[in-house]
């Protein structure tokens, strides 16, 4: 029971990375509120764990955000994992959709850090893990111009809000997975013109010869969010299977 009395929110946690870190949290004694915008697979969270709490909330929606955390007194993790894949380059991002990234993948973690933040000082106590990626200001991967811009300003988001609230006792770290065998990853794939090929590419470019799996990620999560991790601040943990090297 690594996190027991730990109240968490964990976003982006219907399926995926999250999902499996809100269970994760949950079965090590956390007090867990998953959020996402897909009411469905919420519901099949619950019912994997009827401890989880569940609520739709869009965490790029401002009043969303907002009304949700509102209600919400008592918080000492944010796990948040929201974020969105374009596929292609600079010449294939248009306006819409450079702004489209930098809302999922930016603006959603500054408004869940910026409403519950102050939760977090006026205890003196707090914990933020965001989930980046290797693909950001640590790999140029192909085709991924976007979301590595993205992924690589919420590097500098972590160091920020980790430099700014250190003396106040709060932490903030970022994830940086590889590839992770996911839900929305598979959808990529099928999208692809030869899913086959596409998966056997994807496989082929790790250095374990494997993808990771979801409780990979979340193992590291349960690292940080734990108090085993109180010395932790302000850095970027890869977990790639040393796609990076
Ligand atoms: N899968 C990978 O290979 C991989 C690699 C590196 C980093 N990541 C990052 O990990 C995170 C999770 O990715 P994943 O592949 O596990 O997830 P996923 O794409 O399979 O699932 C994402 C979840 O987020 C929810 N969501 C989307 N927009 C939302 C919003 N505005 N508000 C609330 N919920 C929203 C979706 O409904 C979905 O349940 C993302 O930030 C992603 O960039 C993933």
């Amino acid at each position: 029971m690594r996190l027991e009395n730990k109240n968490i929110i964990v976003t982006a946690a219907a399926q995926g990375i999250g999902k499996a870190t809100a269970l994760t949290f949950a079965n090590e004694g956390a007090e867990v509120i998953a959020l996402d915008v897909n009411k469905e697979k919420l519901n099949e969270l619950s019912k994997e764990n009827s401890k989880i709490k569940t609520e739709v909330v869009d965490a790029t929606n401002k009043s969303d955000v907002e009304s949700f955390c509102n209600k919400i007194d008592n918080i000492d993790i944010l796990f948040h994992a929201v974020g969105f894949v374009h596929h292609g380059n600079i010449m294939d991002c248009d306006t819409e959709e450079f702004y489209r990234s930098v809302n999922v993948n930016i603006y959603s973690a500054y408004l869940m850090t910026h409403n519950l933040l102050p939760k977090m000082l006026k205890k003196k106590k707090g914990n933020i893990i965001i989930v980046s990626s290797a693909a950001s200001s640590v790999k140029g991967v192909q085709n991924r111009f976007i979301y590595g811009t993205t992924k690589a300003a919420l590097n500098g988001f972590v160091k920020a809000l980790a430099t700014d609230h250190v003396s106040q006792g709060i932490r903030c770290n970022a994830i940086l997975p590889g590839t992770v065998e996911t839900p929305s990853w598979e959808g990529r794939v099928q999208m692809s013109e030869n899913p086959k090929k596409a998966r056997e590419d994807f496989i082929a470019r790790q250095a374990m010869g494997r993808l990771a799996q979801p409780n990979e990620i979340a193992s590291m999560a349960l690292y940080l969010a734990s108090d085993e991790s109180d010395f932790v601040t302000g850095t970027l943990n890869l977990i790639d299977g040393g796609w990076t090297l």
